[in-house]
Parts: structure tokens; sequence; C-alpha cells
């Protein structure tokens, strides 16, 4: 009855580099229905079986998906099941004369041999570096294994044993301990006189000293003294010695690494994860005399494991046709259960686009998909709900989950359900159908998305297989849409601001995005995962004389399904030109009211990058010869630098080019000055302070609405070129300066009506400044 076959399995030697990697062809075996199937591989070198088809046959009903089978088996070493419907997942009903032919390879993935340490160390004692190899072959990998990952070449410490140094000195003989890289330990100190010397020499009197050497040298790199009795501390060079020895043993101790652990747990099971290893720096030690032994090196290693992709579920289902008279309809007290293992642990990612149930009892039922948290804990990241109606009783249910409520699942994620305690779903005893017994819990109440479970809480139980089927459709990529111009932003953006939001797609509604990865050396922008923006981590580097910089940042996104989408963004920031406040685009004076050097405006100039300014005149008409303008810190005044000329055009008009500087940018404006005698009688203000070194005079000429204009003039005559002050002062006296107070707190507005323009910088463009008043 029991016919296995072993078709082939021939080995073919394929030499790949430095070593062959064994081919196979692949294991083929054949059964008959109600047979045990044993499929194995061989244990010592780990292998596992990966199915690579299936051909099920009873009569004319051929199924050829692997599926069941590849659940059983696959990456176990060996595995054993009864050849069965049930087991194969196949619908070409029970009880038949069936065969069943499978295919699968043994994977052998490699593993590295031991270091080989045969290369010489450069030192005997003291610890030193030697390079070391190992090659991929305990075992080879076969084909369809994974070579090795992690390195083939290292350099390990050697000889790392303390070099002991050991000697003896005459009186009087400077002694230098110098333990390079190391501290000293002071393991033998004797200071000892004889009577005769060299071969002669027996002690007669000896003190130990080590205490006193200890406490002098030890924990030191280097340690200088004389040997006399002065510095052991004893009275030893009698008149009755020829020859007083010190004779000393000590230990330089040198930091060295301690064996590297055994490499940490892969942080995923597919998709690229990372493991890490340590190793500890020995006698590391901050000496006494300022010197630092650590070892070379790191003491932290990594390398990327499971880099095979993970699967994606491909609209997989298993078929229980054959059961559904035997199904029991649970009775115990409770609203569902959590699946453990057995088919109901996802062991691939996609979306669940059908649920199906042979229902027992009618009511609504809840499916749920909960995600392993930590300590045992599940959370709910997804439910569907459906409803049994009594035409649905005891017969296979399908329903199908609309796109947008497709819950998203991925590698370890667990099946589960509940009801409002009508046990809706039926099962079967676990063991009478020969299966692997899923290990379920009960649930005690209703789950909502978001909920965690402890299942340590819950009561188990194992015996009994519930029918619960799904198929599933692929999880696709994330998307993310980022203009297609670069971001240009201003250099001066505080630290935290916003640069820039990235707008994330995700066409799989329940997708959850997996890593966000803006690359971590980015000295500049760091990525805000919660609000999914990027932000200003560092002070913009500025450079006088630069307008704009660029910078390159690359996103990486992962999301359930190990989905990668990355983007190269580039951002651009530019110098911000110099802002002007306070400022008007027509003035009216009347030169009546202007004395000497006076001075008819002010405005402030500020550069958001906070750098120095410098604002000029550019020649226009007449003006540059009849005003000037000067600069005290922020501030810029304009006055009247030809008093006598101005007075001669009792009604003209001037325009003035003004440009501020900010060493990179320029930013022009101009300003219409008009000469008007105030013929108009119009109230003047005309305010003098009473603080004698100080005199504000404001002239305004105010025209009403019947009037033409308003003329408001300040005329400050400040003695001892307290310029600075005079605003403030201004303010301080609350006098009415409209025109010329200026709120040095306010933030600088830019102009709306005055025409800015910023030009770029010549290279040694001259700027000519009024002479500023510096006291
Ligand atoms: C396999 O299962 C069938 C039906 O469930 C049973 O009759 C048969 O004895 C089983 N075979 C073995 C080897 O256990
Ligand atoms: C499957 O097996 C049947 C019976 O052994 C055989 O007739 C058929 O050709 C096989 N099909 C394939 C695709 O191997
Ligand atoms: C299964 O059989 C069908 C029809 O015989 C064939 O089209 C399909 O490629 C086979 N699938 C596999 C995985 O062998
Ligand atoms: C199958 O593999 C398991 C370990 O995975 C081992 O304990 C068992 O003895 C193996 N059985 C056979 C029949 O090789
Ligand atoms: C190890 O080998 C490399 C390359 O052959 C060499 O540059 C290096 O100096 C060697 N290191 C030691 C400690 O010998
Ligand atoms: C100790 O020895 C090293 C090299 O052997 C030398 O560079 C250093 O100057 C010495 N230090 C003292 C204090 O003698
Ligand atoms: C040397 O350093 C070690 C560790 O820091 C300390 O335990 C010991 O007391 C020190 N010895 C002396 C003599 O300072
Ligand atoms: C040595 O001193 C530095 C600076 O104080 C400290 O950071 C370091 O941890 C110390 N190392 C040891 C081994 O004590
Ligand atoms: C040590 O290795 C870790 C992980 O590979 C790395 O993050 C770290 O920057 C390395 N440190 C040094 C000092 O090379
Ligand atoms: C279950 O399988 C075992 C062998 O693994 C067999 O001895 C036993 O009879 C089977 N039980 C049933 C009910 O099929
Ligand atoms: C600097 O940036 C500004 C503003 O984005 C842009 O208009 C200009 O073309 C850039 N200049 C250079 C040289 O990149
Ligand atoms: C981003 O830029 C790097 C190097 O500049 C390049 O290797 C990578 O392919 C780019 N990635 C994308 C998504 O454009």
């Amino acid at each position: 009855m029991k016919s296995v076959r072993l078709i082939a399995s021939a080995l073919l030697l394929v030499t790949v580099g430095s070593y062959s990697i064994p081919f196979a062809d692949p294991i083929v075996k054949m059964y008959t229905e109600s047979e045990m199937a044993h499929l194995t591989c061989s244990e010592q070198f780990d292998e596992h079986i990966e199915i690579l088809s299936i051909n099920y046959t009873n009569g004319i009903c051929i199924h050829n998906e692997t599926f069941g089978v590849k659940n059983i088996c696959n990456g176990k070493t060996n595995c054993s099941f009864n050849v069965s419907n049930i087991n194969i997942g196949s619908s070409c009903g029970a009880k038949g004369s069936a065969t069943l032919q499978v295919e699968y390879d043994c994977i052998r993935n490699g593993g590295w041999s031991d270091w080989n340490t045969s290369a010489s160390c450069q030192v005997t004692c003291g610890g030193a570096f030697r390079n070391v190899t190992r090659t991929c072959s305990n075992p080879y990998p076969n084909e369809g294994g994974s070579a090795c990952t992690g390195n083939a070449f290292d350099e390990q410490p050697c000889n790392t044993n303390n070099c002991i140094d050991q000697d003896s000195a005459c009186l009087d003989t400077p002694i230098n301990w110098n333990c390079t890289n190391g501290y000293i330990e002071v393991n033998k100190a004797v200071w000892e006189a004889s009577r005769l010397c060299n071969d002669g020499y027996t002690s007669f009197i000896s003190h130990n000293v080590i205490k006193r050497m200890q406490t002098r040298c030890n924990n030191r790199t280097t340690c200088l003294f004389t040997a006399n009795d002065h510095t052991f501390g004893v009275s030893c060079s009698t008149l009755n010695s020829r020859c007083t020895i010190f004779e000393y043993v000590y230990t330089c101790i040198k930091a060295a690494w301690d064996d590297w652990s055994s490499w940490s747990e892969c942080t995923k099971s597919c998709g690229s994860g990372i493991q890490t290893r340590k190793r500890q720096c020995l006698n590391q030690m901050n000496t006494t005399d300022g010197h630092t032994t650590d070892c070379e090196g790191n003491g932290t290693g990594s390398r990327s494991c499971n880099t095979d992709l993970c699967p994606y579920c491909h609209d997989n289902k298993f078929q229980y046709t054959s059961i559904q008279s035997d199904l029991k309809a649970d009775n115990s007290s409770g609203s569902g259960y959590l699946m453990l293992n057995g088919i109901y642990t996802l062991t691939c990612c996609g979306r669940i686009k059908m649920w199906e149930i042979i229902p027992v009892n009618t009511g609504r039922l809840t499916f749920l998909i909960m995600r392993k948290t930590s300590n045992n804990k599940y959370k709910c990241v997804g439910s569907n709900q459906i409803k049994i109606s009594a035409k649905d009783l005891r017969k296979s249910k399908q329903f199908n989950v609309s796109e947008d409520k497709r819950i998203v699942i991925t590698q370890g994620d667990i099946i589960g359900w509940f009801d409002s305690g009508n046990n809706i779903v039926g099962f079967l005893d676990c063991l009478s159908i020969n299966q692997t017994c899923p290990l379920s819990y009960r649930l005690n109440s209703n789950v909502g998305e978001g909920d965690i479970i402890d299942t340590e809480s819950l009561r188990s139980t194992s015996d009994r297989s519930y029918y619960v089927e799904y198929s599933t459709s692929e999880n696709r990529p994330i998307t993310f849409y980022l203009p297609s111009k670069p971001i240009t932003i201003p250099d001066h953006l505080n630290i935290d601001s916003i640069v820039m939001t990235v707008p994330i797609y995700d066409p799989d509604y329940g997708d959850y995005i997996h890593d966000v990865k803006l690359d971590y050396d980015n000295e500049y922008f760091y990525f805000d995962t919660k609000l999914r923006s990027v932000h200003v981590k560092k002070t913009l580097p500025h450079v006088v004389g630069q307008r704009n910089s660029t910078f390159n940042i690359v996103l990486t996104f992962e999301d359930s399904c190990f989905n990668f989408a990355s983007a190269n963004i580039t951002i651009t920031s530019f110098n911000a030109p110099p802002e002007v406040s306070g400022f008007t685009d027509e003035l009216i004076i009347d030169p009546s009211k202007l004395s000497n050097d006076s001075r008819f405006h002010i405005f402030i100039v500020q550069d958001p990058s906070d750098e120095n300014i410098s604002c000029g005149m550019k020649s226009a008409s007449h003006s540059i010869e009849m005003f000037g303008l000067e600069m005290k810190d922020n501030d810029a005044y304009l006055r009247v630098s030809n008093h006598s000329a101005i007075s001669n055009y009792s009604s003209s008009e001037y325009e003035l080019v003004i440009f501020c500087d900010d060493g990179t940018d320029e930013t022009i404006f101009k300003l219409t000055v008009l000469i008007r005698s105030a013929e108009n009688d119009q109230p003047i203000d005309i305010i003098s302070t009473d603080k004698t070194d100080l005199h504000v005079v404001i002239i305004g000429v105010c025209a009403s609405v019947s009037v033409l204009f308003v003329i408001l003039f300040i005329l400050a005559l400040i003695r001892n070129c307290q310029s600075q002050h005079s605003t403030k002062e201004k303010s301080e006296r609350g006098l009415n300066t409209d025109l010329s107070t200026i709120d040095k707190t306010a933030k600088p507005n830019p102009y709306i009506e005055m025409e800015q323009v910023v030009v770029q910088q010549k290279a040694n463009a001259s700027v000519e400044t009024p002479a500023v008043c510096n006291h």
C-alpha cells in the first residue's frame, strides 16, 4: 500500500567562486490517500523544506495549490501529515483513492566557519590586533539557501595578556616606569641593602615598600622617581651597606576587548532586519596622571539578517468542505476567541478580502486582526462585521470585504472574532482531524480597534479547530507626492520651524507606516513622524555673499508589508534681504523749518539673518548732494545735508534711491521728497524738551481734508550724538510722533506701496555709507 518513490536526488556540483554549491534536483515523493507523508531534510545542516509543487489527483479532480502542504512543511527540517483532502486543502472530495505527488527542495543556508587565527600577533603581551578570516563553509549554502551575512575578514585582538616588567635599580638611579596606553599596577617593591654587591649580594636589610609605591604609581601611565631612602620612606642605605637595590615588579594593564556576545535575535523574520552583538572594553581607566586607556574599535557590531523579502499572501483559502456536517456549536460562555497558531497565525502580508465560515448560530459576528505588541499582548488593528441569518446556517458562507474595509495584515498577526455570546462559529475537535491544534483564547468581552488584550488574563484551550477561513488581496505600496520644484526656505528659519509637510497616500486604507527614515546623518533637518513634516534641526549655514545653499534629504517609508517608498528632496535656503519698516514713499519738507544737518525722517532696517546692514543712497537727480543718510544700529536717518541749497528751492521734488545691503542681498527702495514752504496756516507742532542735552523738535504741518498734505517734521537736534536714544525717549515722553516714532519691537513689515527690489550683490560693490555719528 505504501508507495514512496524517490524519483531523483542527483547531486550536481557547480563551482562558484572559491567553493562549490551543491546543485540538487528537487526531491519528489509519491503517496496515496490516508497514508502518512514524511518529508525530510538533513538535520545535520539545519536544512529546511521548501515545497515546489504538488499534484493531488482524485479521479479527474486535480489539485495543485501548494498552500496547504506549505503551511504544514515549509521551513521545517521534517514534517509528517496524513494525506487527505483536509491537510492538502483541496476540494477533490474525501474517501477516494487519491494520489499525492510532492516536489520539494531542502534549503540549506550557509554558516560561517570558525575564525582562522593563524596570522601572527605583533606583540607577545599588552594586546594588538591581527587579521582573521572565515569562510561560509559550515555548511556551504546550497542552491536556494542564503549566503552568510557579515564579514569574512576582521581584525581581532591577540595576546591581550598583561605585560610584566621586572627589574632592579641601585641607589639614586632615576626610575621611569612607562606603561604606554595602559596603567601601572605595582606587584612587588622591595628596598634592600647588602654588604656586598655583584655575586656576593645577600640582603641584610629588606623593606617591603609596596604600599608606598602603589600609592605613588598605581593607576598611572608613567611614574618617575629616584631609588633612595627618601622616595621609599625608610632608611636602608646604612653605613654598613655597599649596595642598595630596589627590586620591583609591575604590570602594565591595558584595555582590551572582551569576547563578542552572540548575535541578538533578528528584528524581523523577513524583509531585512538587523541583529547586533556587543563586546565590553575591559580595563578602561582614566589614569590619575590624566591619560585614558581605551579599546580601539567599536563595541557594537551589527549586520542585516533575514534579508529575504516577505511573502505576499496570494489569495489563499483553506478548504474543509468535507467537515460541514460534523461541525459543533460552542456552548461555553464568553464572546469570542483569539486564535494563536495554526492557520490563524498569518505568515505573510496582504489584505483580507474575504471571510468564510460555516455558521452554526445566527447573529452579528465581528472578525478581528490582532497584532502582537509586547509581553504577550495583542492590539486590535482591524475588524470586519458580518450578519448571519437563518438561511446561512451550516453552509459555507463567504463574506466579501469592500476595498476600503479590507484589513491590512502582516506577519505574526493573528485572527480572532467575537459575537454577542451566541457562538456563531462552529468547530471540530481538533484531535479528531489530526491537525496541529491551535491555541485559542476565550474573549470575555467585545474588542474594538485599538484595544489591547493581555492573553495571559484569558482562558485558553487547544482542543478545537474553528472553521474560519480568509482569502487575501495584495497590499500595495504607499506613495507620497512631493512638489516638483525644490523647496525654498529663508536661511534664518528657527530651529524646529516647519520646512514642508510630506503628504502620504496609502491606497490600502488600513496600512500603517512602518518606518520613516530621514537619513539620520542629516545635519540640518529632521522628520517629525507624527506630523509627517520636515523641520529645521540646526541653524542653517549662512555664508555672507552666498545667496543660496542646497541640501538633499532622503525620506524612506516602509509599510506593513515591507514595501518601501523613498524620495530625494532638495531644499534650497536663500539669504533674506534686509527689510525696512517705518518708511513712507513721499515726504514733504518745509525748508524754512529745517536747520543745518537736521534729520527729517527715520526708518528701521533689519536683516532677518541678523547680519550687519549698510544703507546708502544712489545718485538720482541732485538728491545725492542735497540729502544724506546716516545709520545707527538698525535706525536709518535721512537728513538735509545742504541746507542753504535746499532753501533756494522753495518748491521742488527729489527722488531718493536708497539701498540697504546685508553683504549678500540688496534691498532698494525709492522716496520722493517734496520741498514746500509752509504757506498754509496749519498748526505746527514744535516740541522742545526741557532736557538740556537733548532737543527734539517735531514740526508737523497738517493739512486737513480741505488742505492738501500732512506735513510732519521731525527735527531732532541731538547733542552728544545720542541719536540712539532719541526715538526711545520721544516715545517715553508720549510725543505725538506718528511719523518719526518707530516701535522697535514691532515686526518689520514689508512695504506694500513702496517699490522694493532685490538685486544680487556684485562682487566688491563698494557701499557708501554716510558718516554715522560715533560717540
Ligand atoms: C489518515 O486519515 C484517515 C481519515 O481521517 C484515516 O482513516 C487514516 O487512518 C489516517 N492515516 C494514518 C496513517 O493515520
Ligand atoms: C498528476 O498526477 C496524475 C496521476 O499521477 C498524472 O496523470 C498527471 O499527469 C500529473 N500531472 C502533473 C501536472 O504532473
Ligand atoms: C495547476 O494546474 C493548472 C491546470 O492544470 C495549471 O494551469 C497551473 O499552472 C498549475 N499550477 C501549478 C502551481 O502547478
Ligand atoms: C524531525 O525533526 C525534529 C526536529 O525538528 C526531530 O526532533 C525529529 O526527530 C525529526 N524526525 C524525523 C523522523 O526525522
Ligand atoms: C589586515 O589586512 C589589511 C589588508 O591586507 C592590512 O591593511 C592591515 O594592516 C592588516 N592588519 C593587521 C593588524 O595586520
Ligand atoms: C613612554 O614611552 C613612549 C614610547 O615608548 C614615549 O613616547 C613616551 O614619551 C614615554 N613617556 C615617558 C613619560 O617617558
Ligand atoms: C585604581 O583604580 C581602581 C579602579 O578605578 C580603584 O579601585 C583602585 O582603588 C585605584 N587604586 C589606587 C591605588 O588608586
Ligand atoms: C573618563 O573621564 C571621562 C570624562 O570625565 C568620562 O566621560 C569617562 O566615562 C571616564 N572613563 C572611565 C573609564 O572612567
Ligand atoms: C559602532 O557601530 C554602530 C553600529 O554599527 C554605529 O552606529 C556606530 O556609529 C559605531 N561607532 C563608531 C565609533 O564607529
Ligand atoms: C492522528 O495521527 C496519528 C499519527 O500521527 C495516528 O496515530 C492517529 O491514529 C491519528 N488519529 C486520527 C483520529 O486520525
Ligand atoms: C537662489 O534662490 C533664489 C530664490 O529661490 C532663486 O531665485 C535664485 O535663482 C537662486 N540663485 C542661485 C544662484 O541658485
Ligand atoms: C536619492 O539620491 C541618491 C544619491 O544622490 C540616489 O542614490 C538615490 O537613488 C536617489 N533616490 C531617489 C528615490 O531618487
